[in-house]
């Protein structure tokens, strides 16, 4: 499994998203999860990690620790921040995971603190307490809001990054003015062969006109487009999530799990396992991450710029 990369742990890995962006750069020595549907999608993308079913909150500092590695990965549950949520942020039960790591952290000091989560984390004091205690240990930290399209991507993921080092960012040298300059990349790039959709991604017309209001529909063609970001919620309501596509024949569908993958720029056969229902692949592509953008923050850090020359 050893490549020499820098040892990682994947903590809340869902389907695998930093194992993606960090390939080939990184060892994932153990990705974590409590969800066995969620982590098999990762086993089945990385055979050879380790990938522990198990609540993180029942490894103390000590087996976190034992498992050596340099750099600990975090994408905690977003609930307790989001703008939709109750925004009980530290009171939140579904925080009580990242408070633990907290602690763990400041027992064990890995080398690097990474992490994401949804826009509204930036004003949450889980925010201020992971921040002040990074800073008193003596990391510097790098923090950033970065959406896919301001990189490019045709599909809206505010997502908050932080990237904390022990040994200094190279003293403060974080890339802050680089600025992407690459390509805007159109809806049509990320869609399934015309002839190759499943029937049952099509949308009935009596559906439609139920929820006309809430369905944002983009033609196959459309150029310049900035689909709503699609949540785990895809699939199960009309509202709040995603969008859809108008086929050249008129017809409107869902976008496929693989086109999903695809717009969050995960390499094409990245697959899910046949066991998952269509709903489930989009919960928990949903819950997942920007490669793109995690790609982006990553590179920008001093040690970890190796990763920007993948970007696309
Ligand atoms: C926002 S998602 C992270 C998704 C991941 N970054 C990816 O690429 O798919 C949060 C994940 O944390 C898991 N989770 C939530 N609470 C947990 C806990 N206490 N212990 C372990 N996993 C947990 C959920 O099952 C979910 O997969």
């Amino acid at each position: 499994m050893s490549s020499g990369g820098l040892s990682a742990l994947e903590l809340f890995a869902g389907i695998g998203g930093f194992s993606v962006a960090t390939e080939g750069f990184t060892d994932i020595v153990g990705a974590i999860d409590m969800s066995s549907h969620t982590l098999s999608v990762l086993r089945c993308n990385f055979p050879e990690t380790p990938v522990i079913q198990r609540n993180v909150e029942t490894f103390d500092a000590a087996q976190f620790e034992a498992m050596g590695a340099k750099l600990w990965w975090m994408s905690p549950p977003c609930q307790p921040y989001t703008v939709r949520g109750l925004q009980k942020d530290l009171e939140d039960h579904r925080a009580r995971a990242f408070l633990h790591l907290v602690e763990c952290i400041q027992e064990v000091r890995p080398w690097a603190v990474a992490m994401e989560n949804v826009k509204g984390y930036w004003d949450s004091q889980a925010r201020q307490l992971l921040a002040r205690t990074l800073v008193d240990l003596g990391y510097e930290i790098y923090e950033e809001v970065v959406c896919p399209t301001e990189l490019g991507i045709p599909a809206k993921r505010e997502r908050y990054y932080l990237v904390a080092v022990s040994d200094g960012l190279a003293q403060g040298k974080v890339k802050q003015d680089v600025l992407y300059e690459g390509r805007q990349h159109e809806l049509v790039e990320y869609l399934d062969d015309e002839d190759a959709i499943k029937e049952d991604l099509y949308i009935s017309q009596s559906t439609q006109d139920k929820f006309a209001h809430a369905m944002r529909i983009f033609d196959r063609d459309e150029r310049g487009v900035e689909l709503n970001c699609f949540t785990s919620a895809y699939g199960k309501t009309f509202r709040y999530s995603g969008a859809y596509v108008r086929e050249r024949d008129g017809r409107v569908r869902y976008f496929s799990s693989e086109e999903l993958l695809r717009l969050l720029h995960f390499p094409e056969g990245y697959r899910c396992p046949d066991e998952l229902t269509r709903k489930q692949r989009y919960r928990y592509i949903g819950n997942s991450l920007s490669i793109v953008s995690m790609k982006f923050v990553l590179s920008r850090v001093p040690g970890l710029e190796a990763l920007g020359d993948q970007f696309f």
